[in-house]
C-alpha cells in the first residue's frame, strides 16, 4: 500500500464493513466506527505491513498488519462486497504472513466476529485458533473530575529522558510476553498527535496506558479509547490498573470527552474483573484468535486490543 492508496483503501474498508454489519442480527444501527479512523497512523507506523489487492486498476481489498516486536497482528482486513468469495482475502493474507516471518514474529493474533463461521473458517486456514472473547467495555463519565497531574504524561517529559522511558516500557512489556514491544505504537501516537501515553511509577515503570483521542485516531468521536494498557508483574495489579483507569478518565474529562472505551481480553480474568468492578459495561464482544497458546496467563494485567 502506498500513501496515495490510503483514501481508496479506507473507502473499501468502510464499504465492506458497512455491508457486512447490515447483515448482523440484532445490531443497533449507528455511524460506522463512530468516527474512528484506522488507516493513516497505522500506515505511518508500519508501511511494509500494509497491503492492497487491485482489480482492473482499482483497489478492491486491503489489509493492515503490525509487528509489536514478537507479536504480529492484522486488521482491519476488507474486500469490496462485489469481489468477496473469490479468494482475495486469502491472497492478501499471503504477503501478510510473509511480513510476519520477515519480522520474526512468534505469536500471531487477530480479533474477529465470534458468531461468524466464515471468518473463523478463513483464519483457521492460516493457523489461527479460536481462544477467548475480548470484551469492548465502556463507561460514561459524570460529575466533576480533577485534572490529571502532567507528571504522568509522556508528552510532558523532557526530551532527554524519552529514550530511557522507551527502554523501560520495552522491558515492562517484554517481561509479560517475551519480545512484546509496543514502542512504535507509542511513537506513532505521539508523532501524529493522535493520543497520549500515561505512565506510573518511580524509576521503574509500574504501568502504562496508550490512549487514543479523537479526531483522526482509533477513538470514536466523544470517546477516549485505551489502545494498550499494562501493569508490571511486580505490582499489585488491581490497584495499579485502577489508578491507570482513573488517570485515563481524568485525561478524557480534561479534553472534554465524556466516555472511555476499554477493551479487555476475558482470558485475563483478574484484569477483566477489575475493569468491570470500576463501572465499565460490555458494549461488544469479539473473538481473539491466535497461532499458539502463548500469552494466556489469566493473571496478566494486559489490555491489548488487537483490532
Ligand atoms: C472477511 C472478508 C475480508 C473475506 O474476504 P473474501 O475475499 O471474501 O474471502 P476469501 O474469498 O479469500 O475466503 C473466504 C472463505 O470463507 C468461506 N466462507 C464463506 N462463507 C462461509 C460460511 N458461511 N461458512 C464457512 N465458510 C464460509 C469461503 O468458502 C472461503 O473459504 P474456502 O476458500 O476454504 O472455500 C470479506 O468478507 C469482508 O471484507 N468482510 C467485511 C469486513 C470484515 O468482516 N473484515 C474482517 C473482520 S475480522
Amino acid at each position: 500500500m502506498r500513501r496515495e492508496d490510503l483514501k481508496e483503501a479506507w473507502a473499501v474498508v468502510q464499504g465492506a464493513f458497512a455491508h457486512y454489519l447490515e447483515t448482523v442480527p440484532g445490531r443497533v444501527p449507528g455511524p460506522l466506527f463512530g468516527g474512528a479512523r484506522y488507516l493513516p497512523h497505522r500506515w505511518e507506523m508500519e508501511p511494509e505491513g500494509c497491503f492492497v489487492a487491485e482489480a482492473s486498476g482499482r483497489i478492491v481489498g486491503a489489509n493492515i498488519a503490525v509487528a509489536w516486536g514478537s507479536c504480529g497482528l492484522f486488521g482491519p482486513m476488507a474486500v469490496h462486497p462485489e469481489f468477496q468469495g473469490k479468494g482475495i482475502a486469502q491472497k492478501l493474507l499471503e504477503p501478510t504472513m510473509d511480513f510476519f516471518r520477515s519480522r520474526e514474529v512468534r505469536l500471531r493474533g487477530l480479533v474477529t466476529f465470534p458468531h461468524s463461521t466464515a471468518h473463523i473458517h478463513l483464519y483457521q486456514k492460516f493457523g489461527y485458533r479460536p481462544k477467548n472473547l475480548v470484551a469492548v467495555t465502556s463507561k460514561n463519565l459524570s460529575g466533576e473530575m480533577p485534572p490529571l497531574d502532567p507528571e504522568y504524561l509522556l508528552s510532558r517529559q523532557r526530551q532527554s529522558t524519552e529514550d530511557q522511558w522507551r527502554n523501560e516500557f520495552r522491558s515492562l512489556t517484554g517481561s509479560l510476553c517475551e519480545g512484546l514491544d509496543v514502542t512504535k505504537e507509542i511513537e506513532a501516537t505521539h508523532a501524529l498527535r493522535v493520543g497520549e501515553t500515561i505512565f506510573m511509577g518511580g524509576s521503574r515503570v509500574a504501568g502504562l496506558a496508550v490512549c487514543h483521542l479523537p479526531p483522526g485516531s482509533e477513538a470514536p468521536l466523544g470517546n477516549l479509547y485505551v489502545k494498550f494498557l499494562t501493569v508490571s508483574i511486580r505490582e499489585d495489579g488491581p490497584r495499579v490498573l485502577g489508578q491507570l483507569l482513573e488517570a485515563c478518565e481524568r485525561l478524557a474529562w480534561s479534553r472534554g470527552l465524556r466516555r472511555v472505551i476499554v477493551p479487555v481480553y476475558t482470558g485475563y480474568w483478574a484484569a477483566y474483573q477489575t475493569v468491570l468492578a470500576r463501572g465499565y459495561t460490555i458494549e461488544r464482544l469479539l473473538l481473539r484468535m491466535k497461532s499458539s497458546d502463548e500469552g494466556e496467563d489469566p493473571r496478566l494485567f494486559l489490555l491489548d486490543d488487537w483490532r
